[in-house]
């Protein structure tokens, strides 16, 4: 079989993550420039993943999960957080960037610069916030296929109460909305969903050629 539709069929929505079995160090550094290299719209990256490394956050946020306890058990635990403001001055870093790393007078960028302030200046914060998020899913299938080639197990997670997310991580005041809760680590023997096989539609009933 590929080796991509290898991994696609080797991974699933954990349920019960081994508690004892870490993620190495060099393999969570790769886990995490998998979600510094997810192409975003425009390349703005507004979203940021926060690494829960605080044991007692973490089992404070179990309850703000319906309980799922994969937050707290897998080895790492990212919150993915959506921005829901956009000002000029995020844009004119975002030049700054593209400037210094693709050697470009600043001045060169004034259209493109332009072009983006407008658009966000013309979106409401939901609008925005809305846009950001979408953002945060393309991370979630970037970092999802990495884990699974490199063997990681991984939850993708939206069941959890994001005002209640916000108030443990203290994000209120730090223009992030909790969007997706992603456990990392290896899975547990006993967690039977791992024999279960895959629900998908037929090709036929999914892809349509027209
Ligand atoms: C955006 C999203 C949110 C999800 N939220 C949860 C969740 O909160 N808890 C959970 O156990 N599984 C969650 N899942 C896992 C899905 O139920 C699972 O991916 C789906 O049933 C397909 O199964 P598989 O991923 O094991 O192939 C979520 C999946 C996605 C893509």
């Amino acid at each position: 079989m590929n080796k991509v539709i290898e991994d696609l069929n080797w991974r699933y929505a954990v349920k019960k993550f081994n508690a004892e079995k870490k993620i190495s160090n060099s393999d969570f550094d790769t886990l995490k420039e998998s979600l510094r290299l997810t192409p975003t719209s425009y390349g703005l990256q507004s979203f940021t993943g926060v690494v829960v490394a605080s044991d007692i956050l973490r089992e404070k946020l179990v309850e703000a999960s319906y309980g799922q306890r994969q937050v707290a058990d897998a080895s790492h635990l990212f919150v993915l957080c959506s921005y829901s403001k956009i000002k000029d001055t995020d844009v004119d870093s975002y030049m700054q960037l593209i400037s210094h790393t693709r050697n470009v007078r600043i001045k060169n960028l004034d259209g493109f610069s332009n072009r983006i302030k407008g658009e966000m200046n013309a979106r409401s914060e939901q609008e925005i916030l809305n846009w950001s998020t979408r953002q945060t899913y393309i991370a979630l299938g970037q970092l999802l296929h990495t884990c699974a080639s490199l063997r990681i197990d991984a939850t993708p997670m939206e069941g959890f109460d994001p005002a209640k997310y916000s108030e443990i991580l203290g994000l209120s005041d730090k223009n992030l909305t909790p969007t997706l809760a992603i456990p990392v680590g290896y899975r547990h023997e006993e967690d039977i969903t791992q024999h279960g096989a895959k629900v998908r539609k037929h090709l036929d009933d999914l892809i349509q050629t027209i």
